[in-house]
């Protein structure tokens, strides 16, 4: 474990921009950088870095936070292996302190896993490349089949001999504990090579850390399996490992799209054509698990299927939970016998790309038609497609893409949409109502927030460290009216064009500039000032207020404004973040309009009232020794109705009323 000492000194030495640097061009914008996001696709850049407050933020995907957290997210790293990674950039020695005796045995056992592991994988490659029988066996299959050297190096191919048990023999003479070779599937039971006369396709983690292997047969023979594989262990867990997936973030990153074959040799050999965003399933149906690892990357994906419709009818059931996930999905059949290895062998890469980037078709439509011929003429079975297309279509979490998709399935069904409106509605209520009882069911125990990619709780390393000291009230402390009209110009760069309230469809803007409408002149702050007024005027014009308007506004005070408001430590506050996930799962109107909000919005006009009311006043003692009686009674008038505003704000505000 790392000493708290030397976290403290990794966390002050590594510097955001630097940190940031190594993976994201940066520009200067003021006191801030910035850049093009590496967590979402984007063609200008929000994403940006605060070297005074030594944090991150991107202003199109939410992601945000110090050098370690950015780290974590950038390099698929565990708070203390980020910790790590910033050391060594730093050279800051760790000294690492005693674990508890079961902690240091559970990691060393798990460190022992990847040495022998690693050790398998060498001597496989070894074989493959310094034997004769793996030259003229493995490695002369491998380069028929058009694989590179660099390749077959770069993805960890190998081959195991025809013998008994010649793995596990020089494996134990050479130190390796027949336990851990057992318990790796490397050696089966009775002391034997479980792996034989195969060639080896090793398995990475995110990582990139060798972590099971898969064999495939030479020989045509029908009674063994084509591929076996290694068995889950402490360090390998099927259903959250999608083979290739390692060598293929970083360009699934930049394409936001992740393209889902179901072969080793299909993702080998697309990524040696230059298609280097590319996962297998390795045959079998889509986790949860591995969903989840895919929507951490992009939302968008790309299914490849040989061109088989039986296999692919049952390929699709699997899909709902894609669906449901949010995620964009797309199908690509292959022609009929074709495999997307063996497709591209024979049109060349480029013909390859251009077929799947004609070919693919959004999964619903696709799945609509695809059942549709089947069902041509026969009303009985068409009602039951309804009810499956249905079905799927209620999955969709966003309620824009469930009527496209209405609309659309309807015009293909040759449907009335209105049948399909009302059909999914059901479902839709279905959905709701049994998520509901979960939810309820739930909640007799204890109230849990998931964490938003659903691969399970947050490492306990970040939850409970204490939050940096950027994060922590970096908060100008000033006196007067500053304070309450920077929260309220806040409020309104961040989420004015909100919906404040579905009802009655009015925006955060629309109800905040409306309730400070008679106040609106009385911002001290000439910039404040300004800027109230700028989106008074878009408020008018109809204009839906955005944050990206504000940053990009070419006023550079303006801009410049809102990245530092918006970099504020608000934002950022465990209990801000954990209310946010809160009011989202409640579905409150107010979503992100919260109490907070509202009391800005009150002590604002409140400041401004009292003020009025003491102007109000000041004139009122003026008139009254003059002679206008109309213009005593109007002031008058006045004070009474500034005085009763500011008697309601008090009591809304919890105050005590004075007089
Ligand atoms: P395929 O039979 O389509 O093989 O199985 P492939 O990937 O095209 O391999 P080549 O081109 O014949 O060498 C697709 C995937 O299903 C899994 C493997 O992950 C394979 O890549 N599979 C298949 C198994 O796990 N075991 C098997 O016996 C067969
Ligand atoms: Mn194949």
């Amino acid at each position: 474990m790392i000493p708290q000492k030397t976290v403290q000194e990794i966390l002050e030495t590594a510097k955001i921009e630097d940190v940031v640097q190594d993976f994201v061009n940066l520009r200067r914008r003021g006191v801030n950088m910035i850049g093009l996001c590496p967590f979402h696709h984007e063609k200008t850049p929000s994403f940006t870095v605060s070297p005074t407050k030594n944090i991150f933020k991107c202003f199109g995907c939410g992601k945000a936070g110090d050098p370690a957290k950015f780290i974590m997210e950038h390099e698929h790293l565990t708070y203390p292996e980020a910790l790590r990674y910033l050391a060594r950039k730093y050279r800051i020695e760790i000294e690492e302190i005693q674990l508890t005796p079961e902690a240091v045995a559970q990691q060393q056992e798990e460190e022992s896993l990847y040495i022998v592991i690693e050790h398998a994988r060498q001597f496989y490659q070894e074989q493959l490349f310094d034997t004769d029988m793996g030259r003229s066996v493995g490695l002369s299959y491998f380069k028929e089949r058009g694989f590179r050297e660099e390749t077959i190096k770069k993805f960890g191919l190998g081959f195991a001999p025809n013998e008994q048990d010649i793995f596990t023999r020089k494996a134990t003479q050479a130190g390796y504990k027949l336990d851990f070779l057992k318990r790796l599937g490397l050696t089966s039971q009775y002391d034997k090579d479980f792996f034989r006369n195969r060639v080896m396709f090793t398995i990475h983690n995110l990582g990139g850390k060798p972590v099971a292997f898969a064999g495939r047969i030479l020989v045509k023979d029908v009674k063994a399996p084509k591929y076996i594989n290694s068995p889950e262990t402490e360090i390998y867990n099927k259903s959250k490992t999608l083979y290739g997936a390692f060598f293929a973030k970083n360009a699934i990153r930049k394409t936001d799209e992740c393209i889902l074959v179901e072969g080793y040799t299909d993702v080998i050999s697309l990524h040696q054509a230059g298609i280097e965003n590319v996962v297998a399933s390795s045959g079998t149906s889509l986790t949860e698990g591995q969903i989840a690892l895919i929507k951490r990357f992009t939302p968008n994906i790309k299914i490849l299927y040989d061109g088989d419709p039986a296999g692919v009818k049952a390929a699709l059931r699997g899909l709902d939970m894609v669906l449901e996930r949010d995620m964009n999905v797309r199908v690509v059949l292959l022609p009929d016998g074709d495999d997307p290895d063996s497709y591209l062998q024979k049109v060349g890469a480029s013909a390859f790309q251009e077929f799947i980037d004609r070919e693919s078709k959004d999964f619903i439509l696709f799945k609509t038609n695809l059942l549709l011929a089947e069902v041509k003429g026969d009303p009985v079975k068409k009602a039951g497609l309804v009810r499956d297309i249905v079905e799927s279509i209620a999955k969709v979490p966003d309620p824009f893409k469930r009527s496209f998709y209405v609309k659309e399935c309807a015009r293909v069904m040759d449907l009335e949409e209105q049948v399909l409106v009302t059909e999914t509605n059901k479902a839709v209520h279905q959905i709701l109502q049994k998520r509901d009882f979960d939810k309820r069911k739930q909640q007799g125990t204890q109230v849990n927030i998931e964490p938003e990619d659903g691969t399970g709780s947050p490492s306990p390393d970040i939850e409970t460290l204490p939050p940096p000291d950027s994060y922590r009230d970096a908060r100008p402390r000033t006196t007067g009216h500053e304070f309450q009209e920077r929260d309220i110009v806040r409020i309104l760069m961040e989420s004015g064009g909100k919906m404040y309230d579905e009802k009655e469809s009015i925006t955060i803007a629309e109800f905040i500039l409306g309730n400070i409408e008679e106040v609106l002149d009385e911002f001290d702050n000439p910039l404040y000032l300004r800027i109230a007024r700028e989106c008074m005027q878009l408020v008018l014009d109809k204009t839906i207020l955005s944050t990206q308007y504000f940053i990009g506004h070419n006023d550079q005070t303006v801009s410049e404004l809102a990245l530092d408001l918006l970099h504020s430590p608000w934002e950022y506050s465990p209990g801000w973040e954990k209310r946010e996930l809160y009011l989202h799962s409640q579905k409150m109107p107010e979503e992100n309009f919260t109490k907070d909000s509202m009391s800005a919005l009150m002590q604002f006009k409140l400041r401004k009232v009292i003020r009025l009311g003491e102007k109000n006043q000041q004139q009122l003692k003026e008139v009254q020794s003059g002679d206008d009686p109309g213009q005593l009674m109007l002031l008058m008038k006045v004070q009474m109705k500034l005085n009763e505003m500011r008697n309601d704000l008090m009591k809304q505000l919890g105050m005590v009323v004075l007089k």
